[in-house]
């Protein structure tokens, strides 16, 4: 059995990476962890996880975690402006372990979006085009919890983007973490690159009437040009350019950059995605719990 190491483990996707790894029978052994704060993974190793520290701006850490390992999931840093560089580390010390297959959390249509937040994922796969080690592109789209994580405030001023009546196909974390595993488990994955998303598309104003259904409340969409809804986001404390990114990322739902036709969520799950409305529904339970 490989060895595999996923990184970030101890971010959201990234624990439910490991909960997909050991749900496929993988012995928890030949898992590691690979964190930033190894004592903030102390469930992981509770559950029989090889915890090891892997901080992406210390190269030595990235190195001593990955030697002995066979399969590695980069999962795709946090610190927006740094990622480049943090990842380029991560390669490195990937290569320096001659792994078998390095898989990389990407954004969806990385090749043609124009998102600025595409940038350091379009900057990382130039360098994942270089590596000495087979690489598998996991390009993933948006995570349906985008919608569901603040519902405080979406409940209080209802969905607010830039995306017009545009598309966006989103799935659980849960779906991408499940075509993770598929990916780190599976044969004949080296070298591709798979386009990750749900499986229908909807606009938002569709989406916050599946939130309103969900919580019996009244949400609507408020859409506002892109310069509008930055000044909203910085109001709401967002440092630029941090608020102009996001506000870009909800126009490129209007530019359609964020659907896919490929299939290739469901396929690698082997079940068509979490709908929507499921999706919803469970998280609005969740908070309400
Ligand atoms: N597709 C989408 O809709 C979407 C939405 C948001 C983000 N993303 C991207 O997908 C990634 C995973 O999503 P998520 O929901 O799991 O995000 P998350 O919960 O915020 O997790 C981010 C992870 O990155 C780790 N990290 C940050 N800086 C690091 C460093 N210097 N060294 C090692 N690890 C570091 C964090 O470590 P700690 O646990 O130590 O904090 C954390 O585990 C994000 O980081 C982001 O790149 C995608």
């Amino acid at each position: 059995m490989p060895t595999i190491a996923v990184t970030a483990a101890t971010g959201q996707l990234g624990r439910l990476v490991v909960d997909a790894l050991l749900e496929r029978g993988v012995d928890p052994a030949s898992i590691v962890a690979a964190v930033r704060t190894p004592d903030n993974a102390q469930d992981l190793a509770a559950r029989g996880v090889q915890v090891r520290e892997a901080d992406y701006t210390k190269p030595d850490t990235l190195k001593a975690a990955f030697q002995g390992v066979d399969r590695v999931l980069l999962i795709s840093s946090s610190e927006v402006g740094q990622r480049a560089a943090q990842h380029a580390n991560a390669i490195a010390a990937a290569e320096d372990a001659g792994v078998e297959l390095l898989a990389y959390t990407s954004v969806l249509q990385a090749d043609t979006t124009t998102m600025l937040l595409a940038a350091e994922h379009q900057e990382t796969e130039r360098r994942l085009a270089q590596a000495t080690v087979p690489v598998a592109l996991l390009r993933n789209g948006w995570y349906t919890e985008n919608y569901t994580g603040q519902l405080e405030v979406t409940l209080e001023h209802g969905v607010v983007g830039s995306a017009g009546e545009g598309r966006v196909a989103p799935a659980p974390r849960r779906d991408f973490a499940e075509a993770a595993a598929a990916v780190l488990t599976g044969e004949g994955h080296a070298g591709r690159t798979y386009e990750l998303a749900g499986d229908e598309a909807l606009t938002l104003t569709e989406i916050a009437a599946l939130i309103g259904e969900a919580t019996g409340k009244d949400v609507g969409y408020t859409d506002l040009p892109v310069e509008a809804y930055t000044e909203v986001l910085s109001k709401a404390g967002l440092p630029a350019p941090v608020d102009g990114v996001i506000a870009d990322s909800s126009a490129a739902i209007g530019r359609g950059e964020l659907t896919t036709d490929s299939g290739d969520l469901a396929r690698l799950i082997g079940r068509p995605t979490t709908p929507v409305a499921d999706a919803i529904r469970a998280d609005v339970g969740a908070a309400a719990a």
